[in-house]
């Protein structure tokens, strides 16, 4: 695992940015997995500029999304769907149709499980996977738990994960209580991670997630397993 110690947040998203960015243009074809929360924004708002400024073509780039909230229609303000849309998909010219996230308002979320397992082995798998983690140590939405032969499931939220995310909400009770998410395994499979970490209250779980037994009860422990993870963290994160 490689540890890239930054300054703060602003230079976190930068460096970010950057290995995105040279992955694209280096690549005749390239799948992203990508992250939400956060922690990623300025590095979309950077690659942004990076990819327009240059003009760069897209159409050898797919992207897939880690998870969704469940009950949340693709057009609700606060999915995953609208996230990605407002602060990467609407501002660079990629096809709408190379980029995939979990359809949280299926019908039949076991069938919405396992079809995004095949778009993820029709892609041929994830190239470059960009994540972050929960305070209590979850890689997407696997929390605390999470079986790590896991592939993409439902997950019934951690109350801290609820709470964390209320912030985007108005109400703590208009959070959803599950999600679609891609498991542990499915992000171990990814041919190498890139995990962004800022912020002192991130601090406990990045310490453990380095120095840690590798434990289900911190699922990002598994990244010790994975032969290629670089983590970009700030300062507040690493002291
Ligand atoms: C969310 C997301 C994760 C994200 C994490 C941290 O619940 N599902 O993908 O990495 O929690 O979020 P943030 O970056 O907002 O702290």
């Amino acid at each position: 695992m490689k540890i890239v110690h930054v300054e703060n947040y602003d230079e976190m998203s930068m460096r970010a940015a950057r290995t995105v960015f040279n992955k694209i243009v280096e690549s005749e074809r390239v799948v992203l997995g990508l992250a939400t929360g956060s922690t990623p924004e300025k590095m979309y708002d950077y690659l942004v500029d990076m990819l327009n400024k240059n003009k760069v073509d897209l159409s050898h780039v797919y992207t897939i999304n880690l998870d969704e909230y469940v009950g949340l229609g693709n057009d609700h303000p606060q999915s995953y769907h609208q996230y990605m849309n407002r602060i990467f998909f609407d501002r660079v010219p990629i096809p709408k149709d190379h980029t995939f996230i979990p359809h949280g308002d299926a019908p039949d979320l076991e069938a919405e499980v396992e079809r995004y397992e095949q778009v993820i082995e029709e892609l041929g798998g994830v190239d470059l996977q960009v994540l972050g983690i929960g305070r209590n140590g979850h890689i997407a939405f696997n929390e605390p738990g999470t079986p790590f032969d896991s592939r993409t499931h439902v997950v019934d939220l951690a109350e801290t994960t609820v709470n964390d995310n209320a912030r985007f909400f108005d109400t703590v009770e208009e959070v959803p209580r599950q999600a679609i998410t891609m498991g542990l395994d499915t992000i171990m499979s990814a041919k190498s991670i890139l995990l962004l970490v800022s912020g002192d209250e991130k601090e406990e779980a990045l310490a453990c997630m380095i120095d840690c037994e590798v434990s289900e009860e911190l699922p990002a422990t598994i990244l010790q397993r994975h032969h290629d993870v670089t983590v970009i963290a700030d300062d507040e994160a690493l002291e």
